[in-house]
């Protein structure tokens, strides 16, 4: 019976394999409750309250979006897009669309997914690590962060620290100057009014009052209190820890791996060097590594070249240079924060700016990382209806189309980067990642060891959407049906 003897010959290659990883520490033990905030057991109050803000879109300036727009736990926690559409969009998932009254723009970073944010070790938050913990506590806060000494004491953790953030970005959930209280004060570089006014729309709220009374014991609501109840709601609702091969390493029950998956595993934590960074409980080290990996879309405006500004009128520079932003270090350039595997085959699109969406296209990426980034084609970005910009009219703010020219140069920014020859050499030149030869078949052995990182649990979670919000308003995602 020769299939039986080749599943024998596979079972014990990949038994030998397993060995020697084990007997190297690289398998990792699966997380405990205390590997996570609150020991995984945060106030029950205190969670029911994060749930009702994360889906309420009264945390917008213009009530408009919710951050379960984006985070959608139906959608791996993302938003199906690329590159999300945010404040002004209407529609969820892969159907979302510009709404009536235009965007001014996209998001210019792929919405990351929150399987297991509560970790402890997730201490530096975003793609390029731009929140973390300040020991030397150059701030009150205890944290570096965008919003420098404006952000407020009080924060539990970096993941509470983050919830401050979503609500300042006009393109995310603020809107623009003149249009809320919210947007201008952000408009200003005044984000502690922005809070302050956030705060207090809710204390009009009679539903929420009771629920922060409960879960602080106080009814004085900040925005501190707000972004520690969605940190420990994150914490709970999006720990996800059953997928197959987490459940093999707990109880030894590896024969639940297929032979491929098993193969997939010996690659993985062998010869494709996979775990060199895709390390630990989490699959990821943590750390920030440039892999050159292809952008699309606006970029963050940081950049060195001009190029875009000069050919468009835009001022805008477009490469995103990820953690250099933070630290200014040249090793740092192109660097992003090396993503967890855990649930990643329901994360895409995948990359910092969702430039690849099949799992298989982003793994063939790394073995071969130059050779992709220059021949990487279009990115399949969601299109934009109207795009408006700010006119100024005597004292008055008016938004307007854009005429059909700054239309069109407006639309080539999606594409600029890639279709830069200096800036792809630029971003090839600060990859790290080494050429790896992997044959089809080894590359689909790599791909089944990565499907058993999915927790069947956490395919669908729109149950956590709560049928109603003490706003009155509609949640963001809609509740699921039938609930
Ligand atoms: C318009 C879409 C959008 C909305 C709304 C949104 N997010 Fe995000 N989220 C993103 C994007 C994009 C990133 C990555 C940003 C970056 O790296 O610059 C992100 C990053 C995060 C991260 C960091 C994850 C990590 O691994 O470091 C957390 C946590 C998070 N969001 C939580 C929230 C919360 C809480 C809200 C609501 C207060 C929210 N988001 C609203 C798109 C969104
Ligand atoms: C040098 C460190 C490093 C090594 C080695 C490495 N990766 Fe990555 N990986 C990263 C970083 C960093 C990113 C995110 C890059 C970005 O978005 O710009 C990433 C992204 C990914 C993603 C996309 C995840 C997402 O959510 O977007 C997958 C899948 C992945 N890696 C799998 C692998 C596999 C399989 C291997 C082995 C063949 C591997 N990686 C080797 C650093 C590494």
């Amino acid at each position: 019976m020769p299939s039986l003897t080749l599943k024998g010959l596979l079972t014990s290659t990949a038994v030998v394999a397993l060995t020697a990883c084990a007997q190297a520490g690289e398998l990792p033990t699966p997380l405990e409750d205390n590997d996570y905030l609150h020991d995984g057991a945060p106030d029950p109050a205190v969670v029911e309250l994060g749930r009702m803000l994360f889906f309420d879109p009264v945390l917008s300036g213009n009530r408009n979006i919710s951050c379960g727009t984006c985070h959608d736990p139906g959608r791996g926690t993302g938003d199906e897009l690329a590159l999300s559409i945010g404040e002004g969009g209407e529609g969820f998932g892969a159907d979302r669309r510009t709404g009536p009254g235009g965007v001014t723009g996209r998001v210019p970073r792929n919405a990351q997914p929150l399987y297991n944010i509560g970790a402890r070790a997730y201490e530096s938050l975003f793609h390029d690590g731009r929140l973390e913990p300040d020991p030397s506590r150059v701030f009150k806060s205890g944290f570096w962060s965008p919003a420098r000494e404006h952000l407020p004491e009080g924060l539990d953790s970096p993941l509470a620290a983050q919830a401050m953030f979503p609500v300042l970005s006009p393109v995310e959930m603020a809107g623009h100057k003149g249009e809320n209280p919210v947007a201008t004060a952000v408009a200003e570089d005044r984000p502690q009014y922005a809070w302050k006014f956030l705060a207090r729309r809710l204390s009009g709220i009679k539903e929420y009052q009771g629920m922060f009374e409960d879960a602080f014991g106080s009814g004085t609501i900040s925005f501190v209190h707000v972004a520690n109840a969605l940190a420990a709601f994150q914490t709970v609702a999006f720990r996800s820890n059953g997928s197959p091969f987490e459940q093999s390493i707990r109880d030894g029950s590896f024969f639940r791996l297929s032979n491929a998956a098993w193969s997939g595993l010996d690659l993985f934590y062998g010869r494709a060097g996979c775990s060199g960074c895709h390390s630990g409980p989490l699959l990821t080290d943590h750390r920030f590594h440039a892999i050159a990996m292809p952008q699309t879309g606006p970029g963050k405006g940081h950049g060195a070249d001009t190029s875009y500004w000069r050919a468009s009128g835009f001022m805008d520079r477009l490469e995103d240079e990820g953690r250099f932003r933070v630290t200014f270090d040249e090793g740092d350039l192109f660097a992003f924060r090396t993503p967890s595997l855990l649930n990643v085959a329901l994360t895409g699109p995948w990359g910092h700016s969702g430039a690849f969406d099949t799992l298989e296209a982003v793994v063939r990426h790394h073995l071969g990382p130059k050779k992709s980034l220059h021949s990487y084609g279009v990115a399949r970005l969601p299109e934009l209806g109207d795009v408006i910009e700010q006119t100024g009219e005597g004292s008055r703010l008016i938004f307007r189309s854009m005429n059909p020219a700054r239309r069109e140069a407006f639309d080539r920014r999606d594409s600029w980067v890639q279709s830069s020859a200096a800036l792809r050499n630029r971003i090839a030149g600060a990859n790290v990642l080494e050429r790896v030869d992997l044959t089809d078949r080894e590359i689909g052995q790599l791909l089944a060891f990565l499907q058993t990182l999915t927790d069947p649990d956490f395919r669908d979670r729109r149950d956590l959407v709560p049928a109603r919000v003490p706003s009155g308003l509609t949640p963001q995602p809609p509740p699921h049906r039938g609930q």
